[in-house]
Formats: C-alpha cells, sequence, structure tokens
C-alpha cells in the first residue's frame, strides 16, 4: 500500500466518544503529516484529552477509526499502538521519584529494548545501555542533574525526563498532553526548544494552553470547541478565525485553563 510513504502518519476519521450519552468527541477527522508539529488546542472540556486517549487506545471509540503509518489501530491495545511507535508521553508520576535521572532513562530504556535478562547482564551491554541513557540525557539538557533523584527535581526538569523516557521509547509519534502545564516561563522556553529539536525526526502531536508557544512551535493547529473541531491551519490562519478568538477571548460558559 505504500504505507511508509503517505504524508499523514495518523490519521482519525469520524472519532466519536459518548460518556454515557454525553458527546466528549463528536465525529472528529483529523490528519497529522509526517514530520511536523501538530496541536490540538480548544477550551478546558473541549475534548482534547479524550481525543488523546483515543488516538493511545486507552478509550475505545464509540464511533470511529485510527490510523497510522496506513494501518487500521482501531482495536488494538495501548501497548500495541506504542510497540508501533505511537507513544505518548507519560504523566510525571511514572517517572519513579526515587530512582536518579541515569537510572530512570536506563529503566525506560531496558524495557524499551525486550526483556532479554541474559543480554542486559553482559558488561558490553551495559555499556551500551548507559551510553544511550547518556545521549538522550543529554538531549533533553539534564546531564548535569544526572545523579538527583527525580522526585528532587524542579518541575521543568521533572518534564524533561518524561521526554527523555518517551524518547527511550524510540517514537515516531510523539503525543505530549500539555507539556508545558505548570510551568513558569524559563523552563516553558527550554521545553519548547527540546521539542522543536525532537521534532527533526519525528512528528509531533501536542495538546497545549500554553498559545505562544503553540504559535511559535506548530506547522498546524486543530481547535477544539465542544468536542468538535472549530477550526484548523496554521497559526497565522486559526488566530485570525472569529470563532476561535470567540472561543478563546469572547464569552460563554467555557474557559481557558
Ligand atoms: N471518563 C469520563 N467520563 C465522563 N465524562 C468524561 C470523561 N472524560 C472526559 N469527560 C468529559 O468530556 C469532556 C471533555 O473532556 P476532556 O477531553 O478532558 O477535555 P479537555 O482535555 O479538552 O479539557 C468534558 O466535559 C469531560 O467532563
Ligand atoms: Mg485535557
Amino acid at each position: 500500500m505504500g504505507a511508509e510513504q503517505s504524508e499523514f502518519v495518523l490519521e482519525a476519521r469520524g472519532l466519536t466518544k459518548s460518556f454515557a450519552g454525553f458527546l466528549a468527541v463528536n465525529d472528529v477527522s483529523l490528519r497529522v503529516r509526517r514530520g511536523s508539529i501538530h496541536a490540538l488546542i480548544g477550551p478546558n472540556g473541549a475534548g482534547k484529552t479524550t481525543v488523546f486517549n483515543l488516538l493511545t487506545k486507552f478509550h475505545r471509540p464509540t464511533k470511529g477509526d485510527i490510523f497510522f503509518e496506513g494501518r487500521n489501530i482501531t482495536s488494538l491495545t495501548p501497548a500495541e499502538v506504542a510497540s508501533l511507535g505511537l507513544v505518548r508521553s507519560f504523566q510525571i508520576s511514572a517517572v519513579f521519584p526515587s530512582l536518579t535521572v541515569l537510572e530512570n532513562v536506563r529503566f525506560a530504556l531496558q524495557r524499551q529494548l525486550g526483556t532479554s535478562f541474559y543480554f542486559w547482564r553482559s558488561d558490553r551491554s551495559l555499556h551500551c545501555l548507559h551510553d544511550q541513557a547518556r545521549q538522550l540525557i543529554d538531549a533533553v539538557n539534564l546531564t548535569r542533574w544526572l545523579d538527583v533523584p527525580a522526585g528532587e527535581l524542579p518541575y521543568g526538569r521533572k518534564r524533561a525526563l518524561e521526554l527523555a523516557t518517551t524518547l527511550a521509547l524510540e517514537p515516531r509519534v510523539m503525543l505530549l498532553d500539555e507539556p508545558m502545564a505548570g510551568m513558569g516561563r524559563e523552563d516553558i522556553q527550554v521545553i519548547a526548544a527540546l521539542i522543536k529539536r525532537l521534532a527533526e525526526n519525528r512528528t509531533v502531536l501536542m495538546v497545549e494552553h500554553n498559545l505562544s508557544v503553540v504559535a511559535s512551535l506548530s506547522d498546524c493547529i486543530t481547535v477544539l470547541r465542544r468536542g468538535q473541531i472549530l477550526a484548523e491551519g496554521p497559526y497565522s490562519v486559526v488566530s485570525q478565525d472569529p470563532e476561535v478568538m470567540e472561543a478563546y477571548l469572547g464569552k460563554g460558559d467555557e474557559s481557558r485553563d
């Protein structure tokens, strides 16, 4: 089918999710271009996290289909889609607080590279693992924090560590749910630069509230409201859309986080 070459790496068609009759996601069709940074934005309660949960199979859609690299993944499990390379960044709680930065990343690598215990016992493989971990840690600017227990890291560094452990899974598509949540301005700049770098050889789909981050990072933005797509396109277009302006700046019962 030539799926590997297709322009869109991830596609949702008519995604719908209802919770006890409440339509949290209503007929959302979304295409994520290979190699792009694609942002999903929208007021609180718009359905962003639910879309993420659907794409990564944590929820089963009420209706609709999901395609990854041209393959219908609608009925796969979260672990199966992760092993295909569609990886959601874990929440902070998935980082082990008593393990150091290095140990956390090494553990994530070990998990990814399989369970061949004997392989990992050999000195050479341990070495190789160590080098890989160092590289990942360096990529997220955490070298200075190498031996610090994750639980003692400042907030922004924890998020960076979370990115490193996600990268250890070698994602082709990385899904980030509010990577900047709770961060101060300095951390935001660091993480934004990081995401830009990570996106050089992979695709990123992220939910993010910080509009200036979204504006500077994203190639394409999908705006959700009340479970539906309100607008889509580059920031220059989307930000001029009167309905988007209203959803963000205007009245209504919804507010941004
Ligand atoms: N597991 C659930 N059960 C019932 N309602 C839910 C559930 N998850 C989300 N919702 C509802 O679906 C809507 C969309 O939620 P969510 O996807 O978390 O929005 P967002 O991430 O954009 O803030 C909200 O009204 C929320 O209350
Ligand atoms: Mg959310």
